[in-house]
């Protein structure tokens, strides 16, 4: 995310009033995904917004909690006997596509909150395993405790280690082996199915160069539960962060240039106002002076009372059909004062003094403290969290080949440039785009080159079919990435048409099924949404009324849009073949 212009999530700063960005409460824990009526029976799954992109809550017939991997195996074990549907959640589950559901109606969630402990640490080798519900934040301060580092991570520690890794999750680099975290995984366990002969679920250990690990870093959860991940890290180093805001004028030629220049280099861009923040953040060496720490002022707790009401005030923006130029003018001040407060990083964990600010790895690279804090009756909490109806927004984060973003970017600009208010509207750019660096991955579902991920987030109506303002502009930008520009979805975010056809992008798609196949033929850890995205059966489009408004397909006719509200699917203005809705006035 951004430098915390978007906090660790991108909350979309126009929702908050500027007096949350100076509030720092105890706030209410999110909720667990998961919800029973009797006891471990009859349960709903869900993620972390309580909304999958096709609005639906998943059911499910039980929960186990594995405290050991002994208790894993045999929770495998008794679901894989009567062949019963099953899959992982996890103490939060942030994802938005439906990956947590098992398939069916009855099938069962093993939930990985209780397995969040640290195995083994081993100093002189700089290997450290942890069981794989371990919450990023606990593992990245194991590590720094231990005198080592993570070197690469999402921006947001709410994550736990098997779902960030099944997802392909990472932060920016184009250096050593890049930013995602699954190129440091060099050992895992993972318990899979097994026949009535071997008590029918086994512990499979995969070494560093075992083949079946290209398979496991990256799994979507459909091979089985990963029990334990061993990551290669390294000695504790501390960085030196900078923002540094230019025009947008050379972004094409900057943009795989800057990844080369700085280890850590992201980029926030804000086509409306023609800017891109530029991190200018390297590896110094850990004796240089210096304690900040990164703490995303929009993954800080905010009270419940402003949450809702910044939110009654975006819906109304949003639904008056509130010219785009107003929605920018909304937007500025909240913009500025984030700047101003540096995104949230201080020098010393208390004040900031100004860039650059030189801190711990384990105090720089991730952030949401949000999440920690003690119960109060939620009168406040995570901005996102579903119990309080503050903020809703969709995440889209799409990677495009290194070699394709120049002409992406530019693509992006000639749009930008027919109106660049509508960004505003459209997407939130007074949060920006944010442009991560990621390495092409031997992981069978990692990246198969170089990218640059665009990561947007925008408005999402409670009400299904209820178009947002200017919403063609994020439609063109995501078919565009995604069709001419070969684009990947992340498999954590977006909207179900992102995933259509996605798998023949994958050139280790058919290696990565065989293994599928020999860890679980019967597909008990297979649901519905994950045979569509792995192309086994179905498509992960939905077509009916008002499809497209939801991103659950892309438009073929008016009804897919919202006719009666003014909104015709239309071919987009850049590029002509996207199919989007546009807003087209009638009088
Ligand atoms: C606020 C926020 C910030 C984010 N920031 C970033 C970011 O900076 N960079 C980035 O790349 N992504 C980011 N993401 C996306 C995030 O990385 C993915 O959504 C990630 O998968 C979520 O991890 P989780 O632990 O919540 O897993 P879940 O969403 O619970 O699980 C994801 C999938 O993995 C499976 N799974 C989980 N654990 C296991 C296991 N032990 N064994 C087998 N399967 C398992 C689940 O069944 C599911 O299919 C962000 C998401 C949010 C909500
Ligand atoms: C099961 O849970 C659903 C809600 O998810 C509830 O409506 C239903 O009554 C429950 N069934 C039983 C038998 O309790
Ligand atoms: C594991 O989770 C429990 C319960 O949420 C928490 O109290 C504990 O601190 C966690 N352990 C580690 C090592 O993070
Ligand atoms: C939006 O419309 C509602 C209802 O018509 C009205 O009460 C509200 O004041 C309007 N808001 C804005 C910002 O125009």
């Amino acid at each position: 995310m951004s430098p915390g212009q978007r906090g660790a999530m991108g909350i979309p700063l126009t929702v908050l009033p500027l007096a949350i960005l100076l509030h720092v409460a105890g706030c209410s824990p999110p909720p667990e995904p998961v919800v029973c009526t009797h006891g471990t029976s009859n349960c709903t799954v869900t993620n972390s917004f309580g909304s999958f992109p096709d609005r639906s809550i998943c059911r499910a017939g039980n929960v186990a909690y594995p405290r050991t991997e002994q208790e894993l195996v045999a929770a495998v074990a008794a679901a894989a006997a009567v062949k019963r549907k099953m899959k992982v959640a996890t103490k939060y589950s942030h994802s938005l596509p439906k990956l947590a559901c098992p398939g069916g109606l009855d099938g069962t969630i093993i939930s990985t909150a209780r397995l969040n402990r640290t195995v083994s640490v081993d100093v002189e080798r700089r290997l450290m395993t942890v069981e794989s519900g371990m919450v990023l934040r606990d593992l990245i301060e194991a590590a720094g405790a231990a005198g080592l580092s993570l070197p690469h991570s999402p921006y947001w520690y709410g994550l736990t280690i098997g779902g960030l890794l099944s997802t392909g999750a990472h932060g920016s680099s184009l250096w050593g082996k890049g930013g995602a975290v699954h190129e440091y995984v060099v050992g895992l366990r993972i318990v899979t199915p097994a026949p009535a002969s071997q008590g029918f679920a086994v512990v499979r250990e995969l070494g560093a160069h075992h083949p079946d690990l290209d398979a496991a870093k990256v799994s979507l959860g459909v091979l089985g539960v990963v029990s334990q991940v061993t990551l290669a890290l390294q000695p504790l180093f501390k960085r030196s962060v900078a923002f540094v805001k230019r025009d947008d004028s050379d972004l094409a030629d900057q943009v795989a240039a800057w990844g080369r220049l700085h280890e850590f280099a992201d980029m926030t861009w804000q086509p409306e106002q023609r800017k891109v923040i530029y991190r200018q953040d390297d590896r110094v060496d850990v004796s240089s002076p210096g304690n900040g720490l990164s703490d995303t002022l929009l993954a800080r707790s905010a009270p419940t009372r402003m949450l809702i009401d910044a939110r009654a005030a975006e819906e109304r923006l949003q639904e008056n059909g509130t010219a785009a130029a107003d929605l920018c003018a909304a937007a500025r001040p909240l913009a500025d004062t984030v700047e101003r407060q540096a995104y949230g990083y201080t020098n010393d964990g208390v004040s900031f003094t100004g860039y650059p600010v030189v801190g711990y790895q384990h105090r720089i690279q991730a952030s949401g403290t949000c999440m920690d804090s003690p119960e109060d009756g939620l009168l406040s909490g995570c901005p996102w969290d579903p119990r309080i109806r503050g903020s809703f927004y969709y995440n889209s984060g799409f990677s495009v080949p290194l070699s394709k973003a120049p002409a992406f970017v530019s693509d992006m600009q000639r749009l930008r440039d027919l109106n660049p208010d509508i960004f505003c509207a459209g997407v939130d750019t007074r949060v920006g785009v944010l442009l991560r660096y990621v390495k092409a991955s031997s992981a069978y579902l990692g990246k198969p080159e170089d990218c640059i991920d665009f990561d947007v987030i925008y408005y999402w109506s409670r009400t299904y079919g209820m178009p947002r303002a200017h919403a063609d502009v994020v439609d063109e930008i995501e078919q565009m990435a995604l069709r001419k520009y070969g684009g990947l979805p992340h498999w954590g975010k977006n909207r179900n048409f992102a995933f259509s056809g996605v798998i023949t992008k994958y050139p280790g798609a058919a290696k990565f099924l065989r293994v599928k196949d020999r860890y679980d033929p019967d597909g008990l850890f297979s649901s519905e949404w994950s045979d569509q995205v792995l192309g086994i059966n179905g498509s992960p489009d939905i077509v009916k009324e008002s499809c497209a408004v939801e991103g659950l397909c892309v438009c073929s006719e008016d009804s897919h849009c919202a006719p009666e509200q003014g909104y015709f699917c239309r071919p987009g203005r850049v590029y002509d073949e996207a199919r989007v809705c546009s807003f087209l006035q009638q009088d």
